[in-house]
């Protein structure tokens, strides 16, 4: 039962980690992309090797599965495919690798279980190509459709973009749309700094925070840099940058565990001796507290209504409510894990992850593993090949009692 023997963690990962690699180490895979195509085929035909059912749906998400003997109960476990831009190899397609090999690792050591398992390799998660995140999960938890007229930053529709890859998909692998699973498991790196720092392999997540995210759209006037008198400017990046400062300083005020970040910024026309006419930049802002998250939230749009000679609208395209996990599969847990005498350690998750949208339409867990220095959204991710492996072994372990 200990033993994972068909294949390491680290050597998955890292033949999943060639679709869209970057010569700094890194990995860039955004939903529908060449590399997420060749990705999800790659993970779909592995699967296929190891005796799964392997088909997509109409959102490109992958299921994998090991049909039950009695019932037509599912029992569910992965997690995405895609990465945020400079992504790791890790954040994502670990989940995914755990589920598949836990899975494949059971069936060769008991035969065919009770009840269904699927691993999933969900399209997106990251929100890092279109202004939306989690539309995979969102689709297959039927919690809400993704808007087909979204634009990423080419001008290309989110309806456009999962056509095309889905009708690619296709030519290989049945298009199904699945059935919800009775309960949903992930794992994942931990993407911050505890686990390693109580020297830990291991975390159970107790609930996942409160997120919201923006499009903040900055509009004030285009004019010649050398001849518009300072006073008479309506400079939108002048505007933009002071209104994030102001909005850092009260992030600060308000104190952590709140985290506020601005990760993207555009500027048009975008030259040098052009004063800025349109400025966009992303806010995400998150807390345990879903009440801390709506009071930023009106003071956002306060400071905005009142920022002076632009004028700023604000979109809100991401509000998840915190997801508190399953108090009896994170109860199993604990037990699988004390059983081996591993230390361990329960602990909120300040990352989004599929889970949350699982945790809306059926009970939940997760499973974190350290990450090293605490970085993660990096090419430097990192978690050492000996976590991999306990954390797959203790998935393997809730499946089997979930499952046989
Ligand atoms: C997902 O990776 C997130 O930004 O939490
Ligand atoms: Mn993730
Ligand atoms: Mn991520």
């Amino acid at each position: 039962m200990e033993q994972l023997t068909d294949q390491k963690a680290i050597d998955y990962l890292t033949h999943l980690g060639q679709f869209g690699r970057l010569e700094n180490g890194g990995v860039t895979r955004f939903v529908y992309d060449d590399a997420w195509i060749a990705a999800m085929n790659h993970v779909l035909r592995d699967a296929r090797t190891r005796g799964m059912a392997a088909s997509v749906d109409s959102y490109g998400n992958g299921f994998m599965t090991y049909q039950g003997k009695t019932a037509d109960q599912v029992v569910a476990a992965g997690s995405h495919i895609d990465t945020v831009n400079q992504g790791g190899l890790y954040d994502g397609a670990y989940g995914v690798t755990a589920a598949v090999l836990a899975m494949s690792s059971l069936v060769a050591e008991f035969g065919q279980p009770k009840k269904t398992m699927t691993a999933v390799a969900f399209s997106e998660e990251e929100g890092s190509r279109f202004p939306t995140s989690f539309s995979g999960s969102k689709h297959y938890a039927g919690v809400t459709e993704t808007a087909a007229d979204l634009q990423d930053h080419q001008g290309m529709t989110f309806g456009q973009a999962r056509q095309s890859a889905v009708s690619q998909l296709a030519k290989t692998w049945p298009v199904i749309e699945q059935p919800l699973p009775i309960e949903f498991l992930e794992l994942h790196i931990e993407q911050g700094p505890i686990l390693e720092e109580k020297g830990l392999s291991v975390g159970i997540v107790s609930a996942i925070c409160e997120q919201k995210r923006f499009t903040v759209t900055v509009r004030g006037q285009t004019n010649h840099a050398g001849t518009t008198p300072q006073h008479l400017r309506r400079d939108a990046l002048k505007a933009a940058a002071k209104l994030i400062c102001d909005l850092d300083e009260a992030a600060g005020k308000i104190g952590e565990p709140l985290v506020f970040t601005v990760g993207e910024l555009t500027v048009q026309p975008g030259s040098s001796n052009v004063i800025p006419g349109l400025v966009k930049f992303s806010v995400d802002v998150r807390h345990p507290d879903k009440q801390i998250v709506d009071q930023f939230e009106a003071l956002l749009r306060k400071k905005a209504s009142q920022t002076p000679k632009v004028t700023v609208q604000v979109d809100r395209w991401l509000d998840s409510r915190p997801a508190i996990m399953d108090a009896r599969l994170k109860h199993q847990f604990e037990q699988l894990i004390a059983k081996r005498g591993l230390a361990y350690m329960t602990l909120p998750s300040g990352a989004g992850h599929d889970t949350q949208i699982m945790n809306l339409k059926v009970p939940t867990a997760m499973l974190f593993v350290p990450s090293r220095n605490g970085i993660s959204h990096s090419p430097k991710e990192y978690t050492a090949p000996a976590d991999l492996e306990t954390g797959i072994t203790i998935l393997k372990a809730q499946l089997y009692q979930e499952c046989y």
